[in-house]
């Protein structure tokens, strides 16, 4: 039906007749005879000009014949990739009307995204959604090759499933054939791919669809998908070369730049100095042990395990109220207190000069210690907490990001792996430590004595993938041998019971012969609404639910018909 696209034409088409489909973007009247029509196509907008009259609409769908020519001397449009060029003596064919549009299609328009995702189809029509949705695609074509390239083999797994012990809520899909018996929706195909391995598929990957029932949030909803992969013999090294490449080269597709060889460190190490295992490397700062500063304080609020310090370049000029503000923050995150001091230029020789409501009670040495373990120069400000060590860390870590503010999808692209994360986070309510991963997660060897004696210490070969402080994904070495299965699954205070329960076709086939094996998951919506530029993955999804988990275009969820459940052997309860 037509020669080309709007905005791919150029200079070299001048004096071509084409034929060109789209939507009418705007329309303006010149007299009687003479109107220009912007015509819009995925490729962007170029101008056309009609002689006569014709009852164009916005949004109408038409087809354009003309000739390309400059546009006259002065009438050149910079803003437009087109600009230079206009279609002339252009006839227009409607092929569809359409009503006015419930917002402007084009980026500027501020439109609340609840009317955006009613109308979702007009809003796709948006250049900035156009853009979006075609960067995901090239990531997943990037990842689909460097997986392929690397010897994976894509496989798909079942969206009718049974429960995965992942840790999140899940969807159940009831069963006709079977009443009251139930499907779950995966949150990963987690289970699926470790019978993979030891089905022989020595490496799968797959562009899986995960479902979770999970609060949504910019980086969640409900439905998203993953890059999900496991290989057999290979080690944690293994893993991060198959992912790194994967991700690198998603990246380069998508943004035309190479991102240089993802840094690695190890879990406790971004604690220390980042406060969180989600790193946001973007901000330079580094949180700093002032321990030793502090060693013989008689300062009370720094006598405390662990005492850290943040430099924060240029905020000397922080507001009172600002850093009011801050300290109950820092208490709403669970600390005693901060403390913070304003640097400002020292008296003469004197110690550096501190404007702080604890300025008067640290000794010089401390004043000093401080200015120097953190680097800090005068117009800057420096914010200190001390606490338990986990504590002490989190809430300057969290401060850190806040104070920084930098919106995830902009600036640079900082990509992290954070390895050896303990195996349990914390100790449950039972008395039982909670796995940090999933129960599947090989311990570190050297760290198997620990397991009854001292589990919190125990590390384990998971690790994650982080960008500018996001989660991007997870994986582990697995358990492969039995012994160790049963001792993880004794410290976590699963019976042999409920592991044949719930995982005991996973445990079955591993009495088969099951290769040692590795994997890892990251989730594409969350890496390509970065690299897109992007706050929220919903900018990066063609039909996102909202955060009430609603679809407002289909109306979704429904109630079902009195018939459908009935077949389905349902009842439902009122709401309480
Ligand atoms: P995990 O649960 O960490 O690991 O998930 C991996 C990655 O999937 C993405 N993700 C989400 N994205 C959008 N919305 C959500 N609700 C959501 N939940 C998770 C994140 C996350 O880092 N089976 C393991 C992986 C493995 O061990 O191989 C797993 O799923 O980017």
């Amino acid at each position: 039906m037509r020669t080309g696209l709007c905005g791919e034409l150029d200079a070299t088409d001048v004096g071509n007749e084409v034929r060109l489909c789209g939507w009418v973007a705007r329309r303006r009247e010149h007299g009687e005879h003479l109107a220009f029509v912007d015509l819009r196509d995925r490729s962007g907008i170029v101008q056309c000009v009609v002689d006569g009259s014709v009852d164009l609409r916005s949004e109408y769908v038409v087809a354009v014949r003309g000739t390309v020519r400059r546009r006259p001397a002065g009438m050149e449009n910079p803003a437009l990739a087109t600009g230079q060029l206009e279609v002339g003596d252009c006839t227009v064919e409607v092929l569809a009307t359409a009503e006015p549009p419930p917002f402007l299609v084009e980026d500027r328009a501020d439109v609340d995204e609840a009317v955006r995702l009613r109308h979702r189809y007009v809003d796709l029509r948006r250049p900035r959604m156009q853009a979006n949705l075609r960067l995901r695609a090239t990531v997943v074509s990037a990842i689909r090759r460097a997986m392929d390239l690397q010897g994976f083999c894509e496989v798909e797994t079942p969206l009718l499933w049974a429960p995965t012990p992942e840790g999140a809520r899940e969807f159940a899909v009831p069963s006709r054939l079977q009443k009251g018996s139930f499907y779950v929706l995966p949150q990963s195909p987690q289970i699926a791919k470790q019978l993979l391995m030891v089905g022989g598929f020595d490496r799968y990957f797959q562009i899986a669809k995960c479902l979770r029932d999970e609060d949504l949030r910019a980086d969640r909803q409900f439905e998203f998908t993953q890059l999900d992969m496991e290989a057999s013999f290979v080690t944690q090294d293994d893993v991060l070369d198959f992912v790194s490449a994967a991700v690198l080269d998603a990246a380069e597709a998508a943004t035309g730049e190479r991102p240089p060889a993802i840094e690695r460190m190890t879990w406790t190490e971004a604690l220390d100095r980042f406060g969180t295992d989600k790193p946001d490397l973007r901000i330079p700062e580094a949180l700093v042990d002032l321990g030793s500063v502090f060693e013989k304080t008689g300062v009370r609020a720094f006598a405390a395990p662990t005492v850290k310090g943040l430099r924060v370049p240029g905020g000397a000029s922080t507001s009172r109220s600002r850093l009011d503000a801050l300290v109950e923050r820092a208490k709403a995150l669970g600390a005693g207190g901060l403390a913070w001091f304003r640097i400002v230029e020292p008296v003469a020789d004197g110690p550096p000069g501190l404007d702080s409501p604890l300025a008067r009670v640290l000794s010089e040495d401390e004043a000093r210690g401080l200015v120097q373990a953190t680097g800090a120069r005068p117009g800057d400000l420096v914010l200190a907490v001390a606490d338990e060590h986990r504590a002490a860390c989190r809430v300057l870590g969290q401060l850190r990001v806040e104070v920084a503010g930098s919106p995830v999808g902009q600036g640079p692209h900082r990509y992290a792996w954070v390895v050896e994360f303990p195996m349990f986070e914390s100790v449950g309510a039972d008395g039982h430590p909670v796995a940090a991963h999933h129960p599947f997660t090989m311990p570190h060897p050297e760290d198997l004595d620990l397991m009854t004696t001292d589990p919190l210490a125990v590390r384990s070969q998971a690790y994650d993938l982080v960008l500018n402080g996001w989660e991007l994904g997870s994986g582990s070495v697995r358990i492969h041998r039995a012994d160790i299965q049963a001792a993880v699954f004794a410290a976590l205070g699963i019976s042999d019971e409920d592991a044949e329960s719930r995982f005991g076709f996973l445990m079955g086939a591993f009495r088969y012969g099951a290769p040692p094996h590795a994997g890892f998951a990251f989730g594409i919506d969350r890496l390509a609404a970065i690299l897109a530029g992007e706050e929220s993955i919903r900018e990066v999804i063609a039909f996102p639910k909202t955060q009430s988990g609603g679809d407002p275009l289909t109306g979704a969820p429904k109630q079902l018909a009195a018939g459908s459940l009935a077949e389905l052997g349902l009842r439902t309860v009122a709401p309480a």
